[in-house]
């Protein structure tokens, strides 16, 4: 039987595993722990790792797999940012899962927007309370706005699809233009132009703070930034500083530069030891969701069906299925 170690186990990820597992003659061991260079000789004896967008898959992780002859990192997202792939080449191979759901993060992030806008995070809490009043809840019709879509992918498409229900006006930066019926632009003329502008690129070194201080300048006094991609696309403290001084009007992020100690995890009784995050979540025109945009019983049915059909293929047919090229 394959034995594969699973890291970073959260209730929610067991589900299917567990309901799938048998089918493709796999076993798994759950740890709770995230994968790093301490906890992978926790996976000494297994065949591979089952790692998920947390797990810090280094170059000194991915030796001491390499030495423990282990063969395979199948990672249970689509995201690869966390992968030392040079590290990894020609000595271990790394599998993920291109595509479980482009609806589920779309849509979160569409939630995102549709909440920030109309404010009906702080109204949700108002009327708990009994305070009924409207004072500081006013938005703005989406209808005519132009959105500027980062990305235009697999999600970044079915986002782009949702806003035009909504009559907005699409403008559009990927480096390989793949839709016919959009407008590309440039990343200044995307700045300067877009009411909202959403991130769906991967995290890569030419995306890193693609949102930035340089390019915050030239964006519209008032913009919305939505990240539902990943956190290090954004520099926070420069988020921050421009929603203090009014340049952007509301951030709504499902990712965090530094998420990966946070997130995931009930800190409430703790004092969290990160200033930018603080701030950010002490303004009532940002909205922090905990990378929670995949959670959808689809995207984790999806997620469980490819990841154990990557491994059941890679052991039991010599295939590399969703290979991670390094
Ligand atoms: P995809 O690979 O289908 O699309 C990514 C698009 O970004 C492609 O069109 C690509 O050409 C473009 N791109 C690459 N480099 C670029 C650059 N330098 N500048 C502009 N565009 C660039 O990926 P998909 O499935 O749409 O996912 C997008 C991202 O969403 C993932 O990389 C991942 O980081 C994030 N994600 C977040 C989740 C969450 O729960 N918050 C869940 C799943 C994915």
């Amino acid at each position: 039987m394959i034995k594969m170690a699973f890291f970073d186990t959260k209730p929610y990820d067991r589900i299917w595993f567990d309901r799938l597992k048998d089918d493709y003659g796999i076993k798994i061991k759950y740890y709770e722990s995230k994968l790093n260079s301490d906890s992978v000789v926790m996976a000494k004896d297994y065949d591979g790792v089952i790692a998920f967008v947390n797990d810090d898959l280094d170059k000194s992780t991915i030796d001491t797999m390499v030495d423990m002859k282990m063969k395979l990192i199948a990672l249970r997202c689509a995201g690869y940012n966390n992968v030392d792939l040079k590290a990894a080449k020609n000595k271990i191979d790394v599998v993920r899962v291109p595509k479980y759901s482009p609806y589920a993060v779309a849509e979160h992030a569409i939630g995102l927007l549709l909440c920030l806008n109309r404010r009906i995070h702080r109204a949700y809490i108002r009327t708990k309370d009994f305070n009924f009043s409207l004072n500081g809840l006013t938005g703005f019709d989406l209808r005519g706005k132009t959105v500027g879509v980062i990305g235009t992918g697999k999600i970044g498409q079915v986002f782009i699809d949702i806003c035009r229900g909504f009559g907005m006006k699409i403008l559009a930066y990927d480096i390989y233009p793949s839709m016919e019926n959009v407008e590309y632009t440039d990343i200044d003329t995307l700045c300067k132009k877009s009411d909202i502008i959403s991130l769906h690129c991967p995290l890569t070194k030419e995306t890193k703070h693609i949102i930035s201080k340089k390019t915050i300048e030239k964006m519209k006094p008032g913009v919305f930034i939505l990240n539902t991609s990943r956190g290090a696309l954004i520099n926070s403290d420069d988020l921050a500083e421009s929603l203090k001084n009014g340049k952007i009007g509301g951030a709504a992020l499902d990712v965090y530069e530094e998420e990966s100690d946070i997130f995931f995890e009930d800190r409430s009784s703790e004092i969290i030891n990160d200033d930018t995050l603080r701030i950010l979540l002490s303004m009532p025109n940002v909205l922090i969701t905990s990378h929670q945009a995949f959670l959808t019983n689809e995207a984790l049915e999806n997620i469980a069906r490819v990841t154990l059909e990557n491994i059941h293929s890679y052991f039991e047919k010599n295939t590399i299925t969703n290979k991670v090229e390094g």
